[in-house]
């Protein structure tokens, strides 16, 4: 595999962490559009804001993207993820409820009032899990990848602390077989208890890619946008390159 090599060879590998996530679960959706993929190209959101590669014969194996940890002010009992993932878009694909994922939270720790961090992934309908990896600082590069590049029941999760030549790699299997339909690069917000928005700095995602069991590879520019709306204002911004995605906090 491509990405395997590319990626692996270059980096040190730790060990893998096996804590299931202490935080709410990340991926906790509710979409306010009610679309299908098919022909949207933009679409509101109560917590995602990113971009979303859909095709129709499902072929998506692995998607990879790296960005650097944002800054992140704002309630204190907020937080942020940031993460990549297949299959995400249960509602609007048909593959039904699942996703392979893989990224960063950063939440306030009201006790101590500062932002930390950690890594997880996570292959619904199991436990998210804990990267070995975390605590990173604002300015840490950061690539992910998530892939099922073998068959659809079995696949990997991967981070690097690139500033750090540093990885966590976790080989991953489920019986909720990935059909590859969407790809998602995401900042995702947890909104409890109607806390507003947490202030983040720009997250790009740079060298994003999707690649297809038929040897296809797909850059973002031909995703559907997601921005999450609150009320009659839209709170994010998103813009994509031929291989990056944007998103800004307006
Ligand atoms: C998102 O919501 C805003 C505010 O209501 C609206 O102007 C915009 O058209 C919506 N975008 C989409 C893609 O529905
Ligand atoms: C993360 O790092 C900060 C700054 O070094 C430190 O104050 C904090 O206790 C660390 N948190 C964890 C969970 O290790
Ligand atoms: C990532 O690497 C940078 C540079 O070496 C280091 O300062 C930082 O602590 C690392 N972050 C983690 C979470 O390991
Ligand atoms: C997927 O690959 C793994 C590793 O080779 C194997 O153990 C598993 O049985 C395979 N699953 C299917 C459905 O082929
Ligand atoms: C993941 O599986 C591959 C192939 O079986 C193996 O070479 C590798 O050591 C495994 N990695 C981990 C972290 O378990
Ligand atoms: C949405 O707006 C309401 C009313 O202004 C506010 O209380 C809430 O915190 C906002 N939510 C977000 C996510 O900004």
């Amino acid at each position: 595999m491509r990405f395997n090599s590319l990626l692996i060879s270059s980096f040190l590998l730790v060990s893998v962490g096996l804590t299931d996530c202490r935080r709410t679960d990340p991926r906790s959706r509710s979409y306010s559009g009610v679309e299908r993929l098919t022909n949207v190209r933009s679409r509101n959101s109560s917590n995602w804001a990113g971009a979303e590669l859909g095709i129709d014969n499902g072929a998506f194996f692995s998607v990879i993207g790296t960005f650097t940890i944002p800054e992140i002010s704002g309630p204190i009992s907020s937080d942020v993820n940031v993460w990549v993932g297949i299959d995400g878009d249960g509602a609007g694909g048909t593959c039904g409820d699942r996703v392979l994922q893989a990224g960063v939270t950063i939440y306030g720790d009201p006790a101590n009032g500062h932002f930390d961090s950690y890594a997880w992934f996570w292959w619904f309908p199991a436990n998210a899990v804990q990267f070995e990896i975390s605590n990173f600082s604002v300015g840490d590069v950061i690539g992910l990848v998530v892939g099922a590049p073998v068959n659809s029941t079995y696949g990997l999760a991967m981070i690097e602390n690139r500033t750090k030549k540093q990885a966590a790699i976790a080989n991953l299997s489920s019986t909720y077989a990935l059909c590859g339909q969407t790809a998602e690069w995401i900042v995702e917000a947890s909104l409890e208890d109607d806390e507003p928005l947490a202030n983040f700095s720009p997250v790009t995602f740079t060298d994003v890619r999707a690649y297809t069991h038929d040897g296809h590879t797909y850059g973002p520019q031909d995703a559907t946008i997601l921005n999450i709306l609150n009320g009659s204002e839209v709170l994010t911004s998103v813009s994509v390159s031929e291989d990056s995605v944007k998103i800004e906090h307006v």
